[in-house]
């Protein structure tokens, strides 16, 4: 297939759609969304051009003669100036390249406070790639190349540049790709591969040997997979534009189980004062606390689970015993019990407001299935005596744009070990898990694993006695 890329290219530079461009009597305030940036009285022309620049992409060699020349002592004064406000722009200033009709190939969009794009015209002799962190997926904008490595999101808004990205998954010099691309003059190459060099979201060989890409054997990107790179810098500030915080809207009504009235059972409620009265102080339980994976001689009994679940996880006062971000507490706890005396095998759901289990029903393979994987977790010759299982109400959360699914692994720790030190403190043997089957748990529990996923799995059984 014949490729279409339109050559020659242009440059064209922009101001993030975000980006306000307003005078101050004589100054002029750039509002972006990093913060503000004052122009002391800068000439009519530049502001000429920062305004043109937040209508959409101009061409800077249009507006003033000789921009992208290297200045010098020679060089245009206006120039020099626009490039010195352009530097102090860096994080605002969106990068295009386009036809010479000025329609749009790609363009490379700052997403970090940090973000100052400096492309380079690269060498064609040299082998690319998508790095191994790059993502590729449809935006409103056209397909849009990320990284979490990067400080720069890149629209692909020309059909024939995501197929040069496409192209890129398999590492090619810039010599052969001319023979693929051929419509693209060799300027054009070295400048489309330098910007998406420069935007970190294609790699370079080299520069030591031929054939082998730094960021496959850099000891520090080792040690993370690409998608949880990519959850880390999109869940927390510095590396991502994305919506952030509270935005006061939450999701839908999560699917789920509908709570049958008829099938709720009472729990043990315990009693708090002689619980104070009796209960190993905080120090020693806190000094005492530790995965047990070896049980007593008799399974655990159903008072000792209510007061369990009645300490460590109910609600009270509005709160509980563990902290949730806005108090939106999006965990639920359901329970498959194995062996637990006055309770019925089975799946449940445990009703934090009335401290009572609602039946679940779910089929016996599913329930079967996530206790073999606890059983598996835990290195134990059977199943758990019971497994707590944690899932979130997405939708509760949801409203905590970039926040909400890394709140909701917190919030599982902080009830690990709120059952930690209660199961201490009573003399049960409690192991947190590393994982669980999602989709297991979803049947199990009769759930959308996309609604309410299982996010947090511990197991609970009867200590042994000192
Ligand atoms: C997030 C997390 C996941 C864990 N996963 C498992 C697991 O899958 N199997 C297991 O037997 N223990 C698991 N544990 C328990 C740890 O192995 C245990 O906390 C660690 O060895 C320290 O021992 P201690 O808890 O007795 O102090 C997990 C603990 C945490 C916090």
């Amino acid at each position: 297939l014949a490729s279409h890329l339109p050559s020659p290219l242009v440059e064209l530079w922009s101001l993030r759609e975000d980006t306000l461009v307003e005078h101050r009597g004589t100054d002029v305030l750039v509002e972006t969304r990093w913060g503000d940036t004052r122009l002391d009285s800068p000439p009519s022309e530049i502001t000429a051009v920062l305004r043109m620049m937040s209508l959409g992409p101009v061409s800077l060699d249009n507006v003033v003669p000789g921009f992208s020349r290297d200045p010098g002592p020679q060089g245009s004064p206006q120039a020099a100036a626009l490039q010195a406000v352009l530097r102090r722009l860096g994080n605002a200033t969106v990068r295009s390249l386009a036809a010479s009709d000025g329609s749009p190939l790609l363009s490379v969009v700052p997403v970090s406070a940090n973000a100052f794009f400096q492309p380079d015209l690269v060498e064609l002799d040299r082998l690319y790639r998508l790095s191994a962190f790059a993502v590729l997926r449809y935006s409103v904008d056209g397909l849009m190349l990320e990284s979490p490595l990067s400080y720069y999101r890149v629209s692909l808004h020309h059909t024939e540049a995501g197929r040069l990205a496409a192209r890129l998954g398999i590492p090619a010099t810039g010599w052969s790709m001319m023979t693929e691309f051929e419509t693209l003059a060799e300027l054009d190459m070295r400048r489309l591969l330098g910007y998406l060099v420069a935007a970190g979201v294609v790699v370079q060989d080299g520069p030591a040997a031929f054939g082998s890409f730094p960021e496959d054997s850099d000891p520090v990107l080792e040690n993370w997979a690409p998608y949880e790179l990519m959850m880390h810098a999109r869940s927390r500030l510095g590396r991502s534009d994305l919506p952030f915080g509270d935005v006061g809207s939450g999701g839908k009504a999560p699917a789920g189980p509908v709570p049958d009235p008829g099938q709720r059972l009472g729990l043990h409620v315990p009693d708090i004062a002689e619980l104070t009265a009796t209960d190993p102080p905080l120090s020693a339980v806190m000094d005492e606390r530790r995965s047990l994976r070896e049980y007593g001689r008799w399974p655990m009994t159903a008072g000792q689970l209510g007061s369990l679940l009645h300490r460590a996880v109910r609600v009270r006062g509005g709160h509980r015993p563990y902290p949730s971000l806005a108090s939106a507490y999006p965990v639920r706890v359901y329970l498959l019990v194995q062996e637990c005396s006055g309770l019925a095998p089975g799946a449940y759901r445990y009703a934090p407001e009335a401290h009572e289990l609602e039946v679940v029903q779910g089929p016996e393979w599913a329930r079967a299935e996530v206790l073999r994987q606890a059983q598996a977790f835990a290195g134990l010759p059977a199943f758990p005596q019971v497994l707590l299982v944690m899932t979130a109400q997405i939708s509760r959360i949801a409203s905590h744009k970039g926040l909400a699914y890394s709140s909701v692994l917190k919030e599982v720790g902080a009830l690990q070990q709120t059952l930690y030190l209660v199961c201490t403190a009573m003399n049960l043997a409690p192991c947190a898990l590393a994982s669980g089957d999602s989709d297991a748990c979803a049947q199990a529990f009769g759930l959308d694993w996309a609604s309410e996923p299982s996010v947090g799995e511990f197991i609970v059984g009867s200590g042994v006695v000192p």
